[in-house]
């Protein structure tokens, strides 16, 4: 990563700039179903789906949501036809996110939310639950590595006779070859679904109110029994792999007591045997650290040790486990204070498991 190369008040500067002509050039935010292009109040633009896909057609939700986004939608009744988006992206682009959004609403009156499937580049990601109106909207999120130029082909496909799939809105993130290192351990040609990205200690966290520049969602974690809120000293320099938001790294969860662990535990879509990708962010309370004092963690996953990591003042210390085999529906991932650490384990912000959906063709 060039960026570490620059002298620290140049390099924020730069880091700020480069994020900000990424977000105004990069980011395709696609509102399904609209007919009209609009700024929502974060003043991303919002584009409509012609351009994108020929197939089926538009509808409104009358019973509305605050994402506006949420409020219309394209459904597709035509069983026959394939119902995809093709999106680009370039050969600059190293990795792409993809978020696609449903929100059922009852738009055809049926008090029916259908569940049907949904493929990247002619594999099957994920199947979605649609949800009742109280529920509101769902997400299903996904990391694609790829290797050269090409388009990247979301299909919403119609696996049992009578039920019409629809989609509300898609979010493409490019992330450029010089961005990294960004998830730099993922395999070109797979796609990632995401589980949970969290944010422990605080709160949620999304553009444009917490430095996030890939539009990423932080969800608030629950603090798990004997653990405390804490705050945390980011760190600027060097960027941290995946480039966390500076105020996902300012509050962090310790254990109260150096014998108890930190037990996280985790639901996964699906029961069967599956490949993760899990990151975790390590840094120091406010209260720097007595030179005397280390905190050494070990990291398990199901009671299996899996890293060790000793935390560091004003530094963010990453900690990638991949690939790791895990099998639903749980899994627990421990934290405990290792043999010779003076202070309990202490974990951090984010905790993001990504499942590897398998070679794409
Ligand atoms: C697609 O994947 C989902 C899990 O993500 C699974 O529930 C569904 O059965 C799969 N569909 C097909 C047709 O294999
Ligand atoms: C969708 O619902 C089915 C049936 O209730 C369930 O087995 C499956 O895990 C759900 N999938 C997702 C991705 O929520
Ligand atoms: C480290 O030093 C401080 C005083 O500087 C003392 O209070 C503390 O007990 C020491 N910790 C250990 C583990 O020795
Ligand atoms: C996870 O932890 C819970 C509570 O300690 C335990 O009941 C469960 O069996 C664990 N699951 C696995 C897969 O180890
Ligand atoms: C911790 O380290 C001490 C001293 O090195 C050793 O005597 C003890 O057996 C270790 N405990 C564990 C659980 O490894």
């Amino acid at each position: 990563m060039n960026k570490n190369l620059w002298a620290p008040v140049l390099l924020l500067a730069f880091h700020l700039f480069t994020a900000y002509s990424q977000l105004t050039t990069g980011w395709l935010n696609i509102d399904c179903g609209n007919n009209a292009l609009r700024w929502d109040k974060n003043l991303l633009l919002w584009v409509t789906d012609n351009g994108y896909t020929q197939a089926g057609i538009n509808k409104q939700v009358p019973q509305k949501q605050e994402l506006e986004e949420m409020n219309t939608l394209r459904s597709f009744p035509n069983k026959a036809q394939q119902n995809c988006y093709a999106l680009p992206f370039s050969a600059q682009t190293q990795r792409v996110l993809v978020r696609a959004g449903f929100y059922y609403g009852n738009y055809d009156g049926l008090s029916k939310p259908p569940s049907f499937d949904i493929h990247i580049n002619g594999r099957n990601w994920s199947t979605v639950n649609t949800s009742t109106v109280v529920e509101g909207p769902i997400y299903h999120e996904a990391m694609y590595a790829n290797q050269g130029a090409g388009s990247l082909n979301v299909c919403i496909v119609q696996d049992e006779s009578g039920v019409v799939p629809f989609i509300s809105s898609i979010e493409v993130v490019p992330i450029w070859v010089l961005t990294g290192p960004l998830y730099p351990e993922m395999e070109a040609n797979y796609a990632y679904n995401l589980v949970s990205r969290i944010n422990f200690g605080g709160e949620e966290v999304r553009f444009p109110g917490g430095e996030e520049w890939y539009n990423r969602v932080w969800t608030r974690g629950t603090t798990p029994p004997k653990c405390t809120e804490v705050a945390t000293l980011p760190a600027f320099l060097p960027v941290p792999e995946n480039d966390p938001p500076n105020s996902v790294l300012s509050d962090s969860i310790e254990s109260m007591n150096i014998a108890d662990p930190i037990t996280l535990s985790i639901d996964l879509p699906q029961t069967t045997p599956q490949s993760a990708y899990l990151v975790l962010y390590f840094t120091e309370t406010v209260t720097i650290r007595k030179p005397n004092d280390t905190r050494i963690i070990q990291i398990y996953i199901n009671g299996q040790m899996k890293s060790t990591v000793t935390t560091e003042n004003i530094e963010c210390k990453v900690i990638t486990i991949y690939p790791v085999t895990v099998v639903g529906p749980t899994i627990n991932v421990t934290l405990a204070s290792a043999n010779g650490s003076t202070l309990p384990s202490h974990n951090q912000r984010h905790g993001s498991v990504h499942k590897n959906r398998g070679q794409q063709g």
